[in-house]
């Protein structure tokens, strides 16, 4: 699309967002165009909150599935749309409610953290909820001797065992874009240009390397607080080790600074399914609206709040 067709798609979105009293929620992974006509722009545990927050009376949640699941479980009476349905996610694909039936029975008494990506299902088997921008702050909130159950995420249960100094029982789950991110990318870079800053998701195939071998410049990062670090840094490069949908955002808060990807490949080709024109869409034609069984969603509330209170 030419800058001009953009620009008049943009006004339409609007437009219909006012007409329809829509507010649209876009992860800091969509593609620049959808970030820059969004009402807020964030990371999971932001987007959960505005979703709670908003007084509109539909969100249109430009991400990915479950992060509308758990918007629509947060605001039950709102309408809660997103332009594609196919929007999934490789990460909350690699444990479904059963599997997590079956861990639970093998470890009785144990208390279920879940990452927010998850099925609605599974968050409903769970006690807390966790979004890599508030990991550690759930963790630490549960007593010591308890023990723990952590999925889906193997990269960033790893991490959190570091930053917690507690022992946890981690599924072996995983986002194909961001253990793609492999140690030799942060070796190249590291010899490349030494004295950059390197940001790095904890759900990165190369996060465990980074806390094992990096420096003073190396920081483990959920994707708000990497725009929070290079905003007060007193840095200008910055390296960044995460799906590169978040470069258009650090680049449009932080002018004036460098920021490079680590991986050109780390593309998230679900985030990506969402268009300008599959947005106008939506709004235009009222869809896809995005529905969580009632039962379920009880359940997985309590888990989801603990979530939005903590860290
Ligand atoms: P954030 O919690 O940093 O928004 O990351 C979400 C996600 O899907 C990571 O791939
Ligand atoms: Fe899921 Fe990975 Fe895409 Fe994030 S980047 S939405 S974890 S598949």
């Amino acid at each position: 699309m030419t800058i001009e067709t953009i620009a008049v798609m943009q006004d339409e979105v609007r437009a219909l967002a006012r007409e329809r009293d829509a507010v649209i929620l876009a992860h800091n992974y969509q593609v620049p165009e959808v970030q820059d006509i969004a009402d807020y722009v964030g990371d999971s545990l932001g987007l959960s909150r505005e979703a709670a927050a908003t007084d509109a009376s539909a969100i249109v949640f430009c991400g990915v599935h479950f992060m509308a699941e758990t918007a629509k479980i947060l605001s039950p009476d709102k309408t809660v749309l997103i332009p594609d349905l196919d929007a999934g996610c490789s990460l909350a694909a690699s444990i479904t409610a059963d599997q997590l039936r079956e861990w639970k029975a093998e470890h009785p008494g144990a208390v279920v953290v879940s990452y927010v990506n998850t099925t609605a299902e599974v968050k409903s088997e769970s006690d807390y909820c966790c979004t890599s921008g508030n990991a550690k702050a759930v963790v630490d909130a549960i007593p010591e001797d308890q023990e723990i159950l952590f999925l889906p995420d193997l990269y960033l249960g790893i991490w959190l065992e570091k930053v917690t100094g507690r022992k946890l029982n981690v599924w072996m789950g995983e986002c194909h874009v961001h253990a793609g991110i492999r140690p030799a990318d942060i070796e190249r870079w590291q010899a490349e240009a030494p004295d950059a800053e390197l940001l790095v998701h904890p759900e990165c195939g190369c996060a465990s390397q980074c806390m094992a071998f990096g420096n003073d410049n190396t920081h483990i990062l959920g994707t708000e607080s990497m725009i929070r670090f290079a905003k007060e840094s007193p840095k200008q490069r910055f390296l960044i080790a995460t799906e590169t949908g978040i470069l258009h955002r650090l680049r449009k808060d932080v002018p004036g600074k460098t920021f490079e990807a680590v991986s050109e490949d780390a593309i998230c080709k679900y985030m990506k399914m969402i268009t300008l024109e599959k947005l106008r869409d939506s709004l235009r034609d009222w869809k896809f609206e995005v529905t969580v069984e009632p039962e379920i969603a009880a359940k997985a509330r309590l888990a989801i709040e603990r979530m939005v209170a903590i860290g």
